[in-house]
């Protein structure tokens, strides 16, 4: 059962070597933030100039975020191709403002009264409540068809691009799933599933899309695949404790959603101290998956940042 009052299993201080990373996920973060102004700006979407959709559009991507999707793209680029690359020059890039651009469609859509039903994203009112369901839900629809475009502008492997739409698909089967289970009988096997459909499927082709781009071979690949599939679910489980741990003004969203619409999370099912550990153990193993890569410290990092992120 839900262990409201148990510490042990809240998310660890960031620690000093964790602090410098910090700082360069303010660089990329920074760099990516200035790519998709422009992106939107200068964008393909010429036929909604000076439109409530473009305009909601634009409300949602720049309003902040981690970015830890692009983040793992372009890490996962420079990590292959064993050398520091200018966020501008990344072959990945592409790639990763696409990822980006979905992720941003798919909170739209999750927060939505027929879905969660939140107010408030990312330390502002949610879109809809800016500029009302319908527009909010084109302004999804829009996020999850124009990144294909944006990625096809790459000219990646025809492989990518499957993949690519494979885990669009995939995270919203897992919303699909998300909001189903809290009427039934949920396994644990149900709930993982779940899991690493709606929120572990976009996180994986962030960096094994990343991989493929840039000529990764097999057992990078296979070192990559295992690396993001198990951060993707210490991501989410991480997300379950927050929810639960954390402040709404820590997390820039509703705190306690969880538990008021009977969501099948990590926290429900194992308590917040089995969660956390279970979290630590995917990042140990997440991080030691790497250890054929060279030149894989920052996306090491990233998994602790993973683990350690208070919002
Ligand atoms: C929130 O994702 C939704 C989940 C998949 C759990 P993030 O925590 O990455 O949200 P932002 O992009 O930083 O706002
Ligand atoms: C959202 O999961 C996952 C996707 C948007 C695909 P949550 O519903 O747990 O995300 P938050 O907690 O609202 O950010
Ligand atoms: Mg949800
Ligand atoms: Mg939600
Ligand atoms: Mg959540």
């Amino acid at each position: 059962m839900l262990d409201l009052n148990n510490s042990n299993a809240r998310i660890k201080p960031m620690t000093v070597e964790e602090t410098s990373l910090k700082v360069t996920l303010a660089d990329y973060k920074s760099a990516i933030d200035l790519e998709l102004t422009e992106l939107l700006e200068n964008s393909k979407l010429d036929n909604l100039a000076q439109s409530q959709l473009l305009q909601s559009i634009q409300y949602s991507v720049s309003n902040g975020g981690k970015r830890l999707r692009p983040i793992l793209s372009l890490m996962t680029a420079e990590a292959i191709q064993s050398k520091e690359i200018p966020v501008r020059d990344n072959p990945a890039l592409k790639l990763a403002l696409a990822v980006e651009l979905v992720h941003c469609g798919s909170l739209i859509h999750d927060d939505l009264p027929c879905m969660d039903d939140d107010d408030l994203r990312r330390g502002k009112s949610t879109n809809h409540k800016v500029f009302g369901e319908a527009i909010a839900l084109l302004a999804g629809d829009t996020l999850l068809c124009y990144p294909i475009q944006l990625l096809l502008e790459a000219k990646p492997q025809a492989e990518v691009i499957n993949e690519f739409i494979e885990a669009i698909k995939d995270m919203i089967a897992g919303q699909a799933m998300d909001l189903e289970l809290p009427e039934q009988q949920v396994s644990m096997t149900q709930m993982q599933s779940m899991q690493e459909l709606k929120t572990g499927a976009l996180l994986r082709a962030s960096v094994v899309l990343a991989a493929k781009m840039v000529g990764a071979n097999q057992v990078q690949i296979d070192a990559l695949e295992n690396y993001s599939s198990k951060i993707g679910l210490a991501f989410q489980i991480v997300d379950d404790i927050l929810d639960v741990t954390a402040s709404t003004e820590q997390l820039g969203k509703t705190a306690a959603k969880d538990i008021e619409q009977n969501k099948a999370t990590y926290v429900k099912f194992y308590g917040l101290d089995k969660a956390g550990i279970m979290a630590e153990e995917l990042i140990g193993q997440a991080k030691a998956a790497l250890d054929v890569i060279p030149n894989s410290e920052k996306l090491k990092a990233l998994a602790d940042y993973v683990l350690s992120r208070q919002n």
